[in-house]
């Protein structure tokens, strides 16, 4: 392996960009030549692609989202697109990829596989829902990042007596919502693997009312419904005023947390490793605090359930 190529791909998440650092540097300090490949696979198919430079990658290791920038191609799940994403890489004699994204972004990286391109895939995505791996990168930093919005939102909720239902993203995965909602201490955390009961949520908010606690956080994670629906149906059930804050894509920008830039750096230096032990359709994984490789096929394996000990911890605290 000479030549590699590096890509970011699906929604942006903090710390892609020392990813993609930690995969120029530690490339040329082997001294092989990497390429950046603008906007995903859709820069690929066009072949919006560049030679990355020691200098090229200065002063990104903090910035959130990501240089390379990304995009979600619909053009690369045809077999169209992947003849002409072949043909950008061969023409470059670009021998290797490096896919930095979520489980959509190895599909493409797959079907570069099965062409003889040899690929490591990065996961990459707030939602911490890829398989195979304790960690993406970009999830710890999308937690701070709605703990710090829910305590500005506690300001406002206590000195109103409100209760407050506040969406987070998180896909069809729970784990945004959990870890967050119980770094801030939020009365109700609602996911999409866990059953809920409104009234059971009215009675406590009820509950706390007569204890004389008169505002709280209801955390919800997008893939369990609208928020305002929920908050609509609080308001009817307990008579409490209800205001909702979909807290959105604000959660995949900011700096990434000095966690999520050094998996984020290991990970980048381990896809590089693979790719030069002739390796290929791997995956960097976050496994008992350090950086493994592993089958890139491991992230559709079964999912880490959702942490149902820390779940029912949360509910206990929030009584
Ligand atoms: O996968 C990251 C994520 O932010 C999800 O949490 C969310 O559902 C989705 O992307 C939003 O995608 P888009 O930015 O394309 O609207």
């Amino acid at each position: 392996i000479k030549r590699i190529g590096v890509l970011t791909s699906g929604g942006d998440a903090p710390g892609m960009n020392a990813a993609v650092r930690a995969v120029v540097r530690k490339g040329i300090f082997h001294g092989l030549t990497i390429f950046g490949v603008h906007r995903g696979y859709e820069g690929l198919i066009h072949g919006e692609i560049q030679e990355m430079s020691i200098g090229s990658v200065a002063d990104i290791v903090l910035r959130g989202g990501t240089v390379l920038k990304t995009a979600r191609s619909e053009e690369m799940k045809t077999p169209a697109g992947q003849q002409k994403a072949l043909a950008q890489l061969q023409e470059r004699k670009i021998d290797a990829l490096v896919v930095i994204g979520g489980d959509g972004s190895f599909r493409g990286a797959q079907t570069l596989v099965a062409q003889g391109v040899k690929v490591a895939g990065i996961p990459g995505t707030i939602d911490n829902d890829i398989a195979g791996t304790d960690l993406t990168i970009g999830f710890d930093t999308a937690v701070n990042t709605v703990v710090d919005a829910v305590s500005k939102i506690r300001d406002t909720a206590s000195s109103h007596d409100r209760t407050f239902i506040v969406e987070v993203m998180g896909r069809n995965c729970g784990n945004i919502a959990l870890q967050a909602g119980l770094a801030c201490g939020a009365e109700s955390i609602l996911v999409p693997e866990i059953p809920y009961d409104l009234d059971e949520i009215s009675n406590k908010l009820l509950r706390g009312h007569q204890r004389g606690k008169n505002h709280s956080i209801i955390l919800v994670a997008e893939g369990v419904g609208s928020a305002y629906k929920i908050g609509e149906e609080l308001h009817v059930r307990s008579g409490f005023e209800t205001r909702i804050t979909v807290l959105g894509h604000l959660q995949r920008g900011g700096n990434p947390s000095a966690l999520d830039v050094v998996i984020a750096a290991a990970m980048g230096g381990k896809a590089v490793e693979i790719l030069m032990a002739n390796e290929t359709n791997r995956m960097t994984a976050y496994i008992n605090q350090g950086v493994v490789s592993r089958p890139l096929d491991d992230a559709y394996g079964p999912r880490r359930p959702l942490n149902r000990e820390l779940y029912d911890l949360a509910n206990q605290l929030s009584i």
